[in-house]
């Protein structure tokens, strides 16, 4: 390997470990220190699927919060959040394809890997596992 290759690599390894580790406690220890910048061999919807969502979403969208704070989109059930995501919405919003509201709302960008994570459970047929 290149040192410019193993550098780039060893770059967003960091990157992708401060990431985690500033943000959210529990990605941590989804992210150990194998060079891998995202694992999305195994996402399961109450593992993957919603750790990204409890951090990102849920304060606006669960049914706890106040209808208004997420427009009355719950998407905090297994249920509710497959009509989103077979209708296409939940990806357009989350990959802020023009033309769709952009979420987190006033918010950065989800990171690639997350938005990575959402697609591949949509892509393996949004199970409920
Ligand atoms: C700060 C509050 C807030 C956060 C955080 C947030 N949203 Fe929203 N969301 C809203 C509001 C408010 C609306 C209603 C539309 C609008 O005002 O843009 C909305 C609307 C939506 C809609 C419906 C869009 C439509 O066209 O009907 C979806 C889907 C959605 N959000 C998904 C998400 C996802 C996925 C996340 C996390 C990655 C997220 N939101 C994070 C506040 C939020």
């Amino acid at each position: 390997m290149k040192k410019t290759t193993r550098l780039l690599l060893l770059m967003a390894a960091m990157a992708t470990i401060c990431w985690a580790a500033c943000t959210y406690k529990k990605e941590a220890t989804a992210y150990p220190a194998t060079g891998i910048a995202c694992d999305t061999s195994n996402i399961r919807y109450s593992v993957e699927v919603t750790g990204v969502l409890s951090t990102n979403c849920y304060p606006c969208h669960a049914s706890a919060v106040a209808a208004g704070s997420g427009g009355g989109n719950k998407l905090d059930s297994y249920t509710n959040l497959k009509a989103y995501a077979s209708s296409g919405l939940l990806l357009n919003v989350i990959m802020h394809t023009p033309g769709y509201d952009q979420m987190p709302k006033n918010a950065s960008k989800l990171s690639d890997c997350d938005i990575a994570k959402i697609r591949t459970w949509i892509r393996n047929g949004m199970l409920n596992n």
